[in-house]
């Protein structure tokens, strides 16, 4: 039975899951596929901090090129995340030839082209089913259980973090940052978690996701951003009274050869299956013209899950080296320098519109005739008495048009505002 010896670099949440995966379902992977896995070599700058597992010292070191380059290592897993030493490890394990599983988002979407093209050029795997998703096979579903298909889209919820903190606050009224430091505490949230509330790290799956659908790296700069800070618990309350739930929605088309994306907050139908999708879960729904709409749900963060896809990467990797095919599925590279993403700006959508105001009756006069002046049709309205010192909130949906009327409306009805606030506004994404 052949052998397939494994190097760790990052023994973080999730290279622990992976090594306490082995060690669990190791039997299991083996019999599945014929072969055996083993752990060679461990990196990691820090051997102090406890972990819930015990590996052999003889395994452990701090230098991560060691590993890379030790002629005992078939597959090199790379868990250490970021752009700096993370980048240079997997160039230099691709160059020595040896294939890279890695659960690194930031990496390929910021350096995706450069990584992609090193292993075209030495002829091995570089898999990355664990970066989009968490556990959701989804680089898969697209690149092999839909290869038959034309691709519409993509809308995603692909941050635990955020779900879950937005979650909590619909549910229980609980506190931003409470939330946020249970994500932290549950091993959801990234070590800089402005990577997941001002959406990064969704930016950074959406860039992936949508170099998949183009077959080509994307720019990752080209995807327009913005999180959850600052999203107010009575937007979330006034939305679930419109019929809505707030969502860190991410959206991709595909339009004539055109790629379009961007990562917002957006309302999405209650009863949509997109808006059940709650807590630390990811969905991705794929649109299609031949299988229609698919729909993959699963955890989106955390050790085990993620240990999951890293794991379920290994075996295909290992399975392609035993049968002497490296690259069975070929990966991204391309000598084009990479695509930017165009805008969904022009795309014509329902909208949510809040002022904040000092009058009391029902969607006030000025509200409405400020909407209208920009063409703007309100479907329905609600006029509720805030917490947070002004007397009132309408929120209104207005029907179909585009981010630059909104945006024009807004800055009208920015002087009605109590302090003359911003008014708030998000697209609405029906059909999920
Ligand atoms: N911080 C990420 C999340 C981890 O919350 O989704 C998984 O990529």
């Amino acid at each position: 039975m052949k052998n397939i010896t494994l190097g760790l670099l990052g023994f973080g949440t999730v290279g622990v899951g992976v090594a306490d995966g082995l060690r669990k379902n190791g039997a299991l992977l083996t019999r599945r596929t014929g072969l055996r896995f083993t752990l060679g070599k461990i990196a990691d700058l820090d051997w102090d901090t406890p972990r819930d597992i015990t590996v052999d010292p003889a395994l452990t070191t701090t230098d991560g090129f060691s590993v890379v380059q030790d002629p005992g290592i078939d597959i090199v897993v790379e868990l250490i995340g970021g752009t700096g030493v993370a980048r240079e490890l997997i160039l230099a394990a691709l160059e020595a030839g040896k294939p890279v599983v890695t659960a690194n988002k930031a990496l390929l979407a910021r350096h995706g082209a450069e990584l992609y093209r090193a292993a075209a050029r030495n002829n091995v795997d570089l898999r990355f089913e664990a970066s989009t998703g968490g556990c959701i096979p989804i680089v898969r579903a697209i690149r092999e259980d839909l290869i038959a298909n034309r691709f519409a889209g993509i809308y995603g919820i692909l941050n635990g973090t955020c779900n879950y903190i937005l979650t909590r606050m619909e549910a229980e009224q609980a506190a931003f940052e409470d939330v946020l430091r249970e994500a932290q505490a549950l091993g959801y949230a990234e070590a800089e978690p402005s990577l997941d509330i001002d959406g990064h790290d969704t930016a950074h799956k959406t860039t992936l996701l949508a170099s998949l659908l183009h077959e080509a790296p994307v720019a990752l700069e080209s995807v327009p951003v913005q999180g959850i800070r600052g999203l107010s618990p009575e937007d979330i309350r006034l939305a679930g009274e419109l019929g809505y739930r707030i969502k860190l929605l991410a959206r991709i088309e595909c339009d004539n050869g055109d790629i379009r994306a961007e990562v917002r907050p957006a309302l999405i139908p209650r009863h949509s299956l997109l808006a059940q999708v709650s807590g630390p879960f990811n969905a991705i729904m794929v649109k299609t013209d031949m299988a229609d709409t698919t729909l993959y749900v699963g955890r989106g963060a955390g050790r085990n899950p993620t240990a999951s896809a890293v794991l379920s990467d290994v075996a295909d990797v290992a399975r392609n080296m035993a049968c002497g095919c490296p690259r069975r599925v070929p990966g991204l590279d391309s000598e084009q320098p990479a695509v930017a993403v165009k805008s969904l700006a022009q795309t014509k959508a329902k909208y949510y519109i809040r002022v904040s105001h000092a009058l009391a009756d029902t969607c006030p006069d000025p509200v409405r005739a400020c909407l209208k002046k920009d063409g703007l049709n309100i479907e329905s309205a609600v006029t509720r008495p805030l917490s947070s010192g002004h007397a009132a909130a309408t929120a209104c949906v207005a029907s179909p048009t585009t981010e630059e009327r909104v945006r024009a409306c807004a800055a009208r009805l920015k002087s009605l505002q109590s302090r003359h606030e911003q008014p708030v506004w998000m697209s609405i994404q029906e059909g999920l």
